[in-house]
């Protein structure tokens, strides 16, 4: 720990005051000219060529949910720069909002797959893989869905029919589906009031959510996915159970992941590679899917040197426990720039959660993870 606080710190100020490898090709033939401009940085110094081979360093697609409220345009669609370095940085994409109900399926008789398959079209053409975000949560659900009234019956029509036609639609294109989304509360509890499927029609439906995946996308790996399992606990305890029992039944479960939404409030989640290795030690491919670490800031809004070498410390940290563990091989950060973060909107006062500022440069978060990665890639 003591070592990897020195680690980290050294090899950020050292990255921060080298100059930039000279630049060279886009990955991202759909985004014009190549790399003419000083912005652009040589494949040396991209996250996706430092890691070892198998692992995908990955990131969340900006688009829908809070973005939409916003002073900004799309901005997977708008932003030139944005698009760029998602191309050239990362090697696997997860739709931020662009494949949970309320996005893709709007009306009952209703898809929206216009951003999904622009998301998944240029991960191709960027040799990337896609993460599908979400299909069974409480969540982001449409209010024809919600609000419905449907029969027990009816719904669980809806949500096969919904299932085998996003899963079939994206069939050999996705890597991992995130199939059940946060289906505990804190306390290791099904959420059911909360979420409408187990509410209506009990906690079987999530083996048969699995199962409808499965036949949808034989191939693509299929995961339980949450918030605050980053440790031992009460919460990844009852995923565990679940999974050990889902396993003896044959239901076609591939991975858990975690999350990983963490903030220097707190210390940094101890137990999580201990956690990573119980769930990969029952056969399944675990992942770390939506990492950022966010910070109370100070007024101004800037934070301090100090702060920003103990997120470094924490995506580290959280890259190390992935890395350490033997399959998992998927890392995903919830976004790369500050600049279409979620954390504004949602924690009050907090902010600076990701790898780099609004204008694209990079903190020392993103050198750590650039370091440890090459670090790996060696042994
Ligand atoms: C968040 C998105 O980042 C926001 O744009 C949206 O408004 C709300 O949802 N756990 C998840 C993600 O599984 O889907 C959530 O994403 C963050 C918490």
């Amino acid at each position: 720990m003591r070592y990897l606080r020195f680690a980290t710190a050294a090899l950020a100020t050292a990255a921060l005051t080298l100059p930039l490898a000279a630049s060279s090709a886009t990955a991202d033939p759909s985004s014009g000219h190549r790399d003419a401009h000083h912005h652009s940085h040589g494949t040396s110094d991209q996250l996706r060529r430092a890691a070892p081979d198998g692992f995908y360093v990955g990131t969340a697609v900006a688009g829908g949910g809070h973005h939409l409220e916003q002073d900004y345009p799309d901005p997977f669609t708008s932003d030139k720069k944005y698009r760029k370095t998602m191309g050239q940085q990362f090697s696997s994409l997860s739709p931020e909002n662009q494949m949970k109900w309320e996005y893709i399926h709007p009306e009952q008789n209703r898809y929206d797959f216009a951003m999904a398959d622009a998301i998944v079209d240029f991960a191709d053409r960027n040799n990337q893989v896609v993460r599908g975000h979400t299909l069974l949560w409480h969540s982001q659900n449409p209010a024809w869905l919600e609000e419905g009234d449907f029969s027990a019956k009816e719904l669980r029509a809806i949500l096969r029919k919904h299932i085998t036609t996003v899963v079939g639609r994206y069939a050999g294109r996705i890597q991992q589906w995130d199939v059940a989304n946060e289906i505990f509360d804190g306390e290791g509890k099904l959420r059911t009031e909360e979420n409408i499927w187990i509410r209506e029609l009990g906690p079987g439906i999530i083996a048969d959510a699995f199962r409808w995946a499965h036949e949808a996308d034989p191939k693509a790996k299929l995961f339980f996915n949450d918030y605050g399992v980053e440790d031992v606990n009460a919460k990844s305890d009852a995923y565990y159970a679940l999974v050990k029992d889902l396993l003896k039944q044959r239901v076609p479960v591939d991975g858990f992941s975690s999350q990983a939404h963490l903030s220097t409030r707190y210390g940094f989640p101890g137990g999580l590679e201990e956690s990573l290795r119980r769930f990969d030690k029952l056969g399944l491919e675990t992942a770390i899917t939506e990492l950022d670490v966010r910070m109370d800031l100070p007024e101004g809004g800037e934070p301090t040197d100090a702060q920003l070498q103990q997120q470094a410390d924490y995506y580290q940290q959280a890259l190390s426990a992935c890395l350490a563990v033997k399959d998992c091989n998927s890392f995903t950060i919830w976004g790369f720039t500050d600049k279409y973060s979620w954390v504004p909107v949602f924690f009050e006062g907090e902010g600076s959660a990701t790898v780099m500022r609004d204008d694209l440069t990079r903190k020392p978060a993103f050198f750590a993870l650039q370091s440890t990665l090459k670090e790996a890639r060696k042994h």
